[in-house]
């Protein structure tokens, strides 16, 4: 609910979270401002609210085309993808891999070409995150979460305002 600029060539806006309703509306309300080649790194403990966020997000994107899916956690799939209105959606959890290698039989560098690419522990990338990315962190506060997202500002100002000024209203 606050904007921050600490630095002009970076974007950030954090959202009080205070239950899991609110993580909900934030991945709602950042769906329709997703792009092709969009990397979204989800940082948090587990139970932060990495895949709830994520979770809600690509609901959104499929419910476009009326689709209706669980969207499991990608705990031991590593990966899920989704065909939705606007783009591909890779979703990874790469609590569980191994070496930065797997990543390529993972098909995570077609996502970085074609879809948006949603990664819950960034970390495991290593090297390999892309440094274009909007990172979303997620911090206990209480009962509820804080999410702090933060990313290059020629990518993200203008749609961190828009999620900011939609989610002031969407409070009223
Ligand atoms: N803002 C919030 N406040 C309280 N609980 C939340 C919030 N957001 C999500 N949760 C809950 O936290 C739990 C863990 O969420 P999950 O998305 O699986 O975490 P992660 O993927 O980070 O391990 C879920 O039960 C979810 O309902
Ligand atoms: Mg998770």
């Amino acid at each position: 609910m606050s904007r921050k600029l600490v630095d002009p060539n970076i974007a950030q806006i954090v959202l009080a979270l205070p239950n899991a309703e609110a993580t909900a509306r934030a991945g709602a309300l950042l769906a329709p401002l997703m792009r092709p080649t969009d990397v979204l790194a989800l940082w948090g403990d587990l139970g932060a609210g990495k895949t709830s966020l994520a979770r809600a997000l690509i609901q959104t994107c499929l419910a476009k085309t009326g689709q209706v899916e669980d969207v499991p956690s990608p705990t031991f799939t590593l990966v899920q993808t989704y065909e939705t209105a606007d783009l591909p959606v890779w979703h990874a959890d790469l609590y569980r891999l191994k070496d930065p290698d797997e990543l390529i039989e993972l098909g995570l560098d077609e996502a970085l070409e074609t879809g948006l690419l949603v990664l819950e522990w960034p970390d495991r990338m290593g090297a390999d995150l892309p440094v274009a990315r909007l990172d979303i962190e997620l911090t206990e506060q209480g009962e509820g979460r804080v999410a702090k997202l933060t990313g290059p500002a020629r990518l993200w100002e203008e749609r961190l305002g828009c999620v900011l000024r939609q989610w002031t209203v969407s409070q009223v």
